[in-house]
C-alpha cells in the first residue's frame, strides 16, 4: 500500500522576541494574567520586510535539506495560512519562485487553525492517489498584522512562523494512517478576521473602524475547541483500531495551556507524551503543528515505529486530526 511518510521537517520563526513583560508596558495586562488563562510566555514577530513566505520559505529549505529531497523533485506545494502575502497569487507560489521548485503545482488552503492538517490530508490524498510522488505542506502564519494591538483580548494570544515538511509517496505501513476533518460553519462569527474582503474593503473608513481586524469570543471558541479536538483525536485512534494508551507523542495545536491540558486529559494522554511550546511561540495557527513537530523531531522525540498524533481546532469553525507511524 502506497502511503505518504514524512521524510524531512523544518521550521522559521522571526528573531524578534515579544514577552509579556514588554506587552505590560504597552497595555493594561501582566504577565501573570497572561501566563495564568494562557501558559504563554513569549511570541515572535515579523520585523518590516518579513512576510508569511519568509518563514514559509525558510521552514521549507529545512525540511528539504533534512529530507535530502531537492527543490526540482518536489511536486505539490501546499501552503496552510490565514495570512498569505497577498489575496492572490497563492503564497505556495511565491515559495515555488522562491525554491525553483519547477515542477511542483502549488496552491494555499483557507482552515485557519485547521490549515495544517487540512494541508497534510490533501497531500495525503494526492499521494495515494498516484498524482504526486513528493509534496511539501507549509504551515505559516504572520498573525501580528491582523491583530489589534489595543485588544487586549486578542493581540497576546498570537504568533508569527511557519513549519514545513516533506511528504513522499512509500510503499509499506509507515507514514499518514488516516486523517479526519470536520467544519461546522454555524459559528464562523466567534472566529474571524472582518477584513479587508468583499464585505469590507480596504477603504479609509473600514480601516479607522477598525473593521480589518481578527475578532474572538474566546470563552465560546474554549469550550468547543475542547470538546471538538477531543472527539477528532478518538476518531482517529478508532478508525485504526488504537487507544491513547498507544500514542508515543500528541501534538495538539499550540492555542493555550489549559485547551491542551483539557484535550489531553479527556483523552488520557498527559505529561511528557504531550508536546508543548506555545510557553515561547503563542499560537500561530497553521504553524503551530508543523513548527511544533519540527521541534520535536530535532530533539529527537520520535523515532522509527512510533505513534503520532496532530489535533487541530481553528476558525471556521474547522477541526482535524492525523494519525501517523513514524
Ligand atoms: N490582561 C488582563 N486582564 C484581561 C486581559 C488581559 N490581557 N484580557 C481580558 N482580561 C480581563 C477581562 O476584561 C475580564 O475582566 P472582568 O472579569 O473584570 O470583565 C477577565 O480578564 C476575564 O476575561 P475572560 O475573557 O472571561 O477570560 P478567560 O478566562 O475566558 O480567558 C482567553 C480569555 C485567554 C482568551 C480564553 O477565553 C481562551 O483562551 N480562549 C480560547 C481562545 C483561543 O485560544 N483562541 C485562539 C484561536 S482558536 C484556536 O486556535 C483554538
Amino acid at each position: 500500500m502506497i502511503r505518504a511518510r514524512i521524510t524531512g521537517t523544518g521550521s522559521a520563526v522571526p528573531e524578534k522576541v515579544l514577552t509579556n513583560f514588554d506587552l505590560e508596558k504597552m497595555m493594561d495586562t501582566s504577565d501573570e494574567w497572561i501566563v495564568t488563562r494562557t501558559g504563554i510566555r513569549e511570541r515572535r514577530i515579523a520585523a518590516e520586510g518579513e512576510y508569511t513566505s519568509t518563514f514559509a520559505i525558510a521552514a521549507a529549505e529545512k525540511a528539504l535539506a533534512a529530507a535530502g529531497v531537492k527543490a526540482e523533485e518536489i511536486d505539490l506545494i501546499v501552503v496552510g495560512t490565514l495570512t498569505p502575502d497577498f489575496p492572490f497569487p497563492a503564497t505556495a507560489c511565491i515559495v515555488q519562485q522562491a525554491l525553483k521548485a519547477t515542477n511542483a503545482f502549488c496552491f494555499d488552503l483557507s482552515a485557519a487553525c485547521s490549515g495544517f492538517i487540512y494541508a497534510l490530508s490533501t497531500a495525503d490524498k494526492f499521494i495515494r492517489s498516484g498524482q504526486v510522488k513528493k509534496a511539501l505542506v507549509i504551515g505559516a502564519e504572520v498573525l501580528s498584522r491582523i491583530v489589534d494591538w489595543s485588544d487586549r483580548n486578542t493581540c497576546l494570544l498570537f504568533g508569527d512562523g511557519a513549519g514545513a515538511v516533506v511528504l513522499e509517496a512509500q510503499e509499506g505501513d509507515h507514514g499518514v494512517l488516516s486523517t479526519h476533518m470536520h467544519s461546522d460553519g454555524n459559528y464562523w462569527e466567534i472566529l474571524y478576521q472582518k477584513g479587508p474582503g468583499n464585505r469590507k474593503p480596504a477603504t479609509h473608513q473600514n480601516v479607522d473602524d477598525k473593521l480589518v481586524y481578527l475578532t474572538m469570543q474566546g470563552n465560546e471558541v474554549f469550550k468547543l475547541a475542547v470538546r471538538a479536538m477531543g472527539e477528532v483525536a478518538q476518531e482517529a485512534l478508532e478508525a485504526n483500531g488504537f487507544t491513547p494508551d498507544d500514542v508515543t507523542l500528541f501534538i495538539p495545536h499550540q492555542a493555550n495551556q489549559r485547551i491542551v491540558d483539557s484535550v489531553g486529559k479527556r483523552l488520557g494522554i498527559t505529561g511528557e507524551r504531550v508536546f508543548v511550546n506555545l510557553d515561547r511561540y503563542g499560537n500561530t495557527s497553521a504553524a503551530s503543528i508543523p513548527i511544533a513537530l519540527d521541534e520535536a523531531v530535532r530533539a529527537g522525540r520520535l523515532k522509527e515505529g512510533d505513534l503520532l498524533l496532530l489535533d487541530a481546532f481553528g476558525g471556521g469553525l474547522t477541526w482535524g486530526s492525523a494519525l501517523i507511524r513514524w
